[in-house]
């Protein structure tokens, strides 16, 4: 393995070597699960804390039986029944996970950057389970594992990602790990949902028609209504951007479908396709659990230095 961070806190940080080490692990832990193979012993004797607060299915579950197989115990840590109603800072929670002796310490918060601030004041590893609009690293992973299971390498393979790019944090991790695996990345929505995205590595377009033409695979994203106030109206968002089959006609033969989830079935996707023998939305949720894995693996083989807690990062982050 080549990957030897400490946290994982985006993507960015990993070279299409880590890539490549983090991809073969996960095949390795998959293959282990299909086999119903013995649980490993990586995590044995590690307490893993879960903080989540904002709401999560597949990320949540996925990474407790990742540590559970991995012969760790996992926490989950509720804000809203923890004593962040009270006002505890999100830096001041941290610290006492860390006292109570949590070797690692997955976040999931609505704030970008909290993810990094977590990880300055946490003497363990801390994965980034999504936050805010900046990143979510694991679901990118799970993302290239499902699609290089499916299509084989992706160098040259064209990868259309549609809806809320500019809200999206999977959006924004897969550029990455999509680029960095070779993949040519369209990213399409409303133009409004486009800005301040030149200097990326992809091609940018708010005509759903080119981002198929020729796609080996389409990425929805979940369109959050509330964004819908920004210019964008519902009707005309399911007009112009919804994945049909009828507009797949121009994709490949064969061309994969991809959701993080939850899905607004009916907005950014019909049932058809997002049920229908194109979809790897299931797949990616199954893969959720061995790419989890993997990432834990390679940081439990990871040095754990301390580093100092400064007052300035004190900052009152939460409640
Ligand atoms: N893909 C994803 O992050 O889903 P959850 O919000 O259910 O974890």
């Amino acid at each position: 393995m080549s990957w030897s961070g400490r946290h994982l806190i985006d993507v960015d940080e990993l070279s299409a070597e880590d890539l490549d080490a983090i991809l073969a692990e996960s095949s390795r832990q998959l293959e282990s699960i299909d086999d119903g193979g013995g649980w490993a012993d990586n995590l044995r004797g590690s307490n893993v804390a879960l903080l989540f607060a904002e709401p999560s299915t597949r990320t949540r579950l996925s990474f407790e039986v990742a540590a559970r197989r991995l012969g760790a115990e996992t926490y989950v840590l509720e804000p809203l029944s923890s004593s962040m109603v009270k006002g505890e800072t999100l830096v001041d929670t941290v610290r006492n996970l860390d006292a109570l002796g949590f070797g690692v310490l997955i976040v999931r918060h609505h704030r970008a950057g909290s993810a990094a601030v977590a990880a300055r004041h946490f003497g363990g590893h801390v994965v980034n389970a999504g936050d805010g609009w900046h990143a979510h690293p694991t679901q990118a992973l799970l993302d290239l594992f499902t699609l290089t299971l499916e299509l084989g390498t992706l160098a040259g393979r064209k990868v259309a990602i549609v809806g809320d790019v500019l809200h999206s944090r999977v959006a924004k991790s897969n550029v990455w790990t999509l680029t960095r695996a070779g993949a040519d990345v369209w990213l399409c929505g409303p133009k409004q949902w486009l800005r301040g995205l030149e200097s990326l590595p992809v091609q940018l377009t708010s005509d759903l028609d080119s981002a198929l033409a020729d796609a080996d695979a389409v990425m929805g994203l979940r369109v959050q209504k509330e964004r819908m106030a920004a210019g964008v109206s519902l009707g005309e968002y399911i007009d112009r951007y919804q994945v049909t089959e009828r507009r797949l006609a121009r994709a490949v033969a064969g061309a994969r479908y991809l959701h993080p989830g939850p899905i607004n079935e009916g907005v950014e996707v019909t049932r058809d396709v997002a049920r229908g023998p194109r979809s790897l939305v299931l797949e990616q949720a199954r893969n959720g659990v061995p790419v989890r894995m993997a990432v834990l693996v390679h940081l439990s083989g990871s040095p754990q230095p301390t580093q100092p807690v400064s007052e300035r990062d004190l900052v009152r982050t939460h409640g």
